[in-house]
């Protein structure tokens, strides 16, 4: 699991009035609304005696309390009242938690888990086609995985499963005329263009069948982003007819992945089509749930050697080199054997920004160890050029 990512903690419906829990790389945070209907995010741990504040309720001063002794966090963190003490009672400084820059974007709260600047923060993912509701139409599903968030995205780009795992997605007999035509990528993403055979559509009351053939070629265009740890799948269905599924993966901890799926269409826009929409997604996402749930070994093997690629696994490759570079150039996995000696007596948390802008502060709990880095970052292009597969086999 990295930090210093952004990560969808909740859908922006699920916080209302009430603080909510969230747990994200194996930790709780608490979201909640201040009066303006700002969310905020922050650690679910009380430094007075442990208390969790997502169990607690929002203040008149636009804090969360603790529900085991009233005290009241801020947006920043910071305690604003001590009841026992009265009101202007001073504050200790070290009365403070971590808090997390917060974004609402696509119907999701996103949350920035680690302690770089603004400005070194890899972005969310643009997904234009969402806020454009004139010509898409949207709808949302969730899906929880008993599987780590690795494997998860890689099987949300390969294109080889189509043929095996989704009956609706392609035929095993056309496994080998699938093909990845283009594969780009950058510092924090990977996009690639393929081709498939699938069958015939349904649904939509049978009127799907009519707009594209049997086995006819269909342009197919997954790509990855390291921030969210999102897969966007576009699918030109035909001429004019596309389909996009956005999803943010996080991390609950290293064996549980929840994705937080938006699929937009540009046809059939009218709400009683909803409903198909969001069945045939789940139906993709429970197809391969199955799969990576059985998956051996759990984690995604951080060498090559242990698997044997092939053509077809080229942009999977893509994913595992970038995510490998951030874990050992730039050190941001968060070492959880390290933090496994000290299960239930010590708790760790992510460091925020405000660890890093103000090093004087004092804190009063550690933050989680990270594994570190094993060579200098090498130099890399604002964004790499355009490059056609190779059939190299490795
Ligand atoms: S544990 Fe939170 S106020 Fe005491
Ligand atoms: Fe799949």
């Amino acid at each position: 699991m990295l930090t210093n990512l952004w990560y969808v903690a909740e859908w922006s419906k699920v916080v209302k009035d009430k603080p909510v829990r969230a747990k994200l790389l194996g930790q709780n945070f608490v979201l909640f609304r201040d009066k303006s209907g700002k969310v905020h995010c922050l650690s679910d741990v009380c430094i007075h005696r442990g208390g969790s504040l997502s169990n607690g309720w929002t203040t008149e001063r636009n804090c969360v309390a603790c529900p085991y002794h009233g005290w009241e966090f801020d947006a920043e963190g910071k305690v604003q009242f001590i009841p026992s003490r009265g009101e202007d009672a001073p504050i200790p400084e070290r009365a403070r938690i971590d808090a997390y820059p917060t974004e609402e974007r696509y119907g999701m709260i996103w949350v920035f888990l680690g302690d770089l600047p603004e400005e070194e923060r890899y972005p969310i993912p643009d997904f234009p086609e969402y806020e454009d509701k004139k010509n898409w139409r949207a709808v949302d599903v969730e899906y929880n995985w008993n599987g780590t968030v690795d494997r998860v995205v890689e099987n949300g780009i390969d294109i080889g499963h189509t043929a095996f795992v989704h009956p609706g997605f392609g035929y095993p007999e056309m496994a080998d005329k699938n093909k990845i035509v283009k594969v780009d990528k950058g510092e924090y993403w990977g996009s690639s263009d393929n081709v498939l055979y699938p069958p015939q559509l349904q649904g939509n009351l049978g009127l799907m069948k009519f707009f594209r053939k049997d086995k006819a070629a269909t342009h197919v265009t997954p790509a990855f982003y390291l921030p969210g740890h999102c897969v966007r799948l576009h699918i030109k269905v035909n001429s004019w007819m596309e389909i996009i599924i956005f999803d943010a993966n996080t991390p609950v901890d290293e064996n549980t992945t929840r994705s937080f799926a938006v699929q937009v269409r540009n046809f059939f826009k009218w709400p009683i089509f909803d409903g198909g929409s969001r069945k045939r997604t789940s139906k993709v996402f429970g197809e391969d749930g199955a799969i990576v749930e059985a998956l051996s070994p759990n984690y995604l093997p951080e060498t090559l050697e242990s698997e044997v690629s092939v053509e077809q696994d080229k942009f999977m490759g893509a994913w595992r080199q970038i995510r490998r570079r951030h874990i050992e150039e730039k050190g941001w996995k968060i070492d959880t054997k390290a933090m496994k000696p000290f299960e239930g007596e010590k708790v760790f948390t992510i460091p925020s920004p405000a660890r890093r802008t103000n090093p004087h502060l004092k804190w009063a709990l550690d933050t989680v160890p990270l594994v570190a880095p094993i060579r200098e970052a090498a130099p890399v292009p604002e964004e790499a050029p355009k490059k056609e597969v190779s059939p190299e086999v490795s």
